[in-house]
């Protein structure tokens, strides 16, 4: 697939997708979306891989969506254009593969509500996260009003879209909504270690628990239990339950599928 304004580097059954417009920031334009909704959608199955890094080139993970061609849409091409962002998050968040946010610098406005889509969020400590839309007289348009809320309560939630000021690094971890603050040096390679961590363990088990808790942060408790229950039970159907159990028991490294 050619791709104008993503990169895509794999080893093993890792891939590394590197937003790749440095000059705007990473600034999310439509081209831009469309290209990681195809990635996503299609060429991710062939890529045979467990677990997606998404970072940003330069000094920048995604400094939201693209302002300059967004100014001018009419009613349509604004709605489209939203549903295109709100689907790229959805992708992100059901895909069977773990995905990690690597924020390296700038997560605003798209740019935070892709990392928010991320299953976790490790931030370089010069990075700056934040909702800043009401500045531009808009709200969050790709899920932030309510994934942030999610992430970190609605009270905080409400302060930062409200003032749109942006987090630095440090409280972003006081405030949960990223899990690890590391030098930005040492980003990629820390989400690497989670990455490789991840690979060890069962894939059909990961990405059932991720399943798991996607849906039930839905449902009211009783029924995320049960749907829990469920799960575990169909676990017991799985080779990968029969080789780590085993495997514990004979004392030996797992040979997952
Ligand atoms: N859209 C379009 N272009 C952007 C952009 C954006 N979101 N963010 C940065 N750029 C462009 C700048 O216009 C500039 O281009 P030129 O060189 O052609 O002027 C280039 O990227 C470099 O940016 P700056 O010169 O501004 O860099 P800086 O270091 O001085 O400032 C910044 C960095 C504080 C992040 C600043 O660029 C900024 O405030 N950007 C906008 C952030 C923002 O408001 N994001 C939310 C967008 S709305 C949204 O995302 C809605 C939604 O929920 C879907």
């Amino acid at each position: 697939m050619l791709m104008k304004f993503l990169s895509f580097e794999k080893k093993e059954r890792l891939g590394l997708l590197i937003i790749n417009r440095p000059q705007a920031l990473n600034a999310l334009n439509k081209a831009l979306l469309e290209e990681i909704d195809r990635f996503l959608s299609t060429q991710i199955t062939s890529e045979n891989i467990r677990v997606l890094i998404l970072t940003g080139e330069g000094k920048a993970f995604i400094a939201g969506a693209d302002i300059k061609e967004m100014q001018a849409f009419n009613e349509s091409q604004i709605r489209e254009f939203c549903n295109l962002g709100h689907r790229v998050a959805r992708r992100l968040e059901t895909l069977e593969q773990v995905t990690i946010a690597a924020v390296n610098g700038y997560a605003l406005g798209g740019g935070l509500e892709m990392a928010l889509a991320c299953d976790f969020i490790y931030a370089a400590n010069n990075a700056r996260l934040g909702q800043p839309e009401v500045s531009l007289g808009v709200i969050p348009g790709f899920g932030g009003t309510q994934r942030l809320s999610r992430a970190v309560g609605t009270r905080k939630a409400k302060e930062m879209i409200s003032t749109g000021l942006l987090l630095d690094a440090e409280e972003s971890l006081r405030f949960g909504l990223v899990n690890k603050v590391v030098e930005p040096d040492r980003l990629l390679d820390e989400a690497m270690g989670a990455a490789e961590k991840i690979i060890q363990n069962s894939f059909s088990a990961v990405s059932r628990a991720k399943r798991v808790i996607g849906e039930g942060a839905d449902l009211p408790l009783p029924e995320a239990l049960e749907l829990e229950k469920k799960n575990f039970v169909a676990c017991f159907s799985t080779p990968d339950q029969s080789e780590g159990m085993a495997a514990f028991i004979e004392k030996r490294k797992p040979g997952f599928e």
